[in-house]
């Protein structure tokens, strides 16, 4: 997120500050659309950018006049149902891909991942195996190390392709990062693509892997429900899942928000969920474990907006 001074900005004043944007601009546009949980608030501005050089433009704009801005991915992130203040941005224009020299494939920020798997596959380039079937995007899957059992994306990552907070485009090499567990220390700014150094393998090795992996997802998570992927982290040596399934908390229900009765480390949506119910659900879960276990599990999840 990059934070202007002013908390609730006035229309003039984002109208200002997007005086130079040439994307999409939708105003008081209700967010839960755009994310696969299906919950939450309305932005006051959702802005969609044709391309790099529009970021920077809005990028610059915000900060000229003091206007928070806030990059949605969407897939693992709750909003609030009292929305956002201020600009949201979507990057889902940029989606660039292209092979480069050595093994190595830049995708723009707003490629899907499962999409870009596949583009490195035809091409016998295996590395990003493990993102099959997980529907974030390239830049939300930099910023938050995304990975699985399979491996994860520090794994493969070169080098950011990123815009500062002052509106400027830098690459930022991957030996220069510390990568956490589902997080990548980035200074403050905006992702708007990834060079990946992948390898070559054989087709049908690449293709037995994601398969299996992909097949293993279907029979273990709750995938036709709207989700948005693992709530909690996983304990060191333990698994959030198996914690909250001996907790007896599978089905446990508040609302339209359930504790899948498939995998216990997912929340779905049942049809109408409010993200205080989702976050109620959280709270729930986590005491109830952290009351059996003594263990505190940790949100994988990012919770935004207005309290
Ligand atoms: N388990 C239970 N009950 C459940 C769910 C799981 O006992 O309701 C047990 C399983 O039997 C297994 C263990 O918990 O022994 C681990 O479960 P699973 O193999 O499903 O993996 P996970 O640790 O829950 C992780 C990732 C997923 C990824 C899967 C498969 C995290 C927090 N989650 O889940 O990633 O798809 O492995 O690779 O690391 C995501 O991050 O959004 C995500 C979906």
């Amino acid at each position: 997120m990059v934070k202007g001074q002013s908390r609730i900005p006035s229309v003039p004043m984002i109208r200002r500050a997007l005086l130079h944007a040439e994307g999409e601009i939708l105003w008081q546009e209700p967010l839960a659309p755009h994310t696969s949980l299906q919950v939450g608030g309305f932005a006051d501005v959702l802005v969609i950018p044709s391309d790099v050089e529009d970021v920077i433009r809005v990028v610059r704009g915000a900060r000229m006049n003091n206007i928070p801005l806030m990059v949605l991915g969407g897939t693992n992130v709750i909003i609030r149902d009292k929305g956002i203040r201020g600009i949201v941005m979507q990057l889902k224009e940029l989606t660039k891909i292209q092979e480069e020299l050595n093994q190595v494939v830049y995708a723009q920020a707003g490629v899907r991942l499962p999409r870009l798997m596949q583009f490195s596959h035809r091409r016998n380039l295996s590395g990003m195996e493990w993102a099959a079937g997980i529907p974030g995007t390239v830049g939300g899957g930099v910023m938050m190390n995304a990975g699985t059992r399979l491996g994860e994306m520090k794994d493969v990552l070169q080098a950011v392709d990123f815009v500062t907070i002052h509106g400027k485009q830098k690459r930022v090499e991957a030996s220069t990062l510390t990568f956490l567990y589902r997080k990548t220390m980035l200074p403050q700014g905006i992702v708007v693509g990834a060079w990946m150094q992948l390898r070559s393998a054989a087709k049908g090795m690449i293709q037995s892997a994601t398969k299996n992996y992909l097949d293993y997802r279907k029979t273990t998570q709750p995938l036709t429900w709207p989700n948005a992927g693992s709530v909690f982290k996983n304990p060191i040596g333990d698994s959030a899942g198996r914690l909250i399934e001996a907790a007896g908390l599978k089905g446990l229900r508040i609302g339209d928000a359930e504790v899948s009765t498939k995998h216990a480390n997912f929340i779905v949506n049942r049809g109408a969920a409010t993200a205080e119910q989702v976050l109620m659900l959280v709270d729930k879960v986590r005491n109830r474990v952290g009351r059996k276990f003594g263990i505190r599990l940790q949100l994988e999840w990012k919770v935004v907006g207005e309290r």
